[in-house]
């Protein structure tokens, strides 16, 4: 792996995105953005507040104007959000701009990880469950083919999975 090539993670909410993505930075030495909290700093909102405002699709496109600012540096290790790979433009973007890394939730272990979560707009609604696999079935194909690498959590404890993602680079 050159030490240039940026690290991006993909993956649905609650895979743990920032979480192994600032822990791989520490120990690749390298700099960590996480991508929703870049947009707060940078519009000084939260992104619940974006979504009341602008809607999704407002969102969305902050996202990308993001991403695109973001990846013009080299080097970083990123933590998308799990509706970025939405976008075929962001798509094409992230895998001509680094090494993409899948990190595979299945929808029951999201619903788990996710239960005390009270600020993602997208889970504000009645049905979670029905959400999520609603939002697994159209995405899971998108990350699937924007990734370089794949890492299945619901077979890996926390230690081997990072044990995995040296390895993997
Ligand atoms: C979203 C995931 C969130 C955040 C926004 C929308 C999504 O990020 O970008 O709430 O569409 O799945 P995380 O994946 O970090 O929760």
């Amino acid at each position: 792996m050159s030490a240039n090539a940026n690290l991006i993670l993909i993956g649905p909410m609650g895979a743990g995105k920032t979480t192994h993505g600032k822990w791989l930075a520490r120990q690749l030495g390298r700099r960590f953005v996480d991508l929703d909290a870049h947009i707060e700093q940078h519009t000084g909102t939260s992104i619940s507040h974006i979504f009341d405002l602008e809607g999704e699709a407002g969102f969305r496109r902050r996202e990308s104007e993001a991403l695109a600012e973001v990846l013009a540096s080299d080097g970083i290790v990123l933590a998308t959000g799990g509706g970025t790979v939405l976008s075929e433009a962001n798509r094409a973007l992230m895998k001509a701009r680094g090494t993409v890394i899948h990190l595979h939730l299945p929808p029951e272990q999201q619903l788990q990880r996710l239960a005390g979560d009270r600020k993602r707009p997208l889970l504000q609604c009645a049905d979670r469950a029905g959400r999520l696999q609603q939002l697994s079935e159209i995405r899971t194909p998108l990350y699937r083919a924007c990734a370089d690498i794949h890492i299945d959590l619901s077979r890996m404890p926390m230690s081997k999975v990072r044990h995995h993602l040296i390895e993997c680079l």
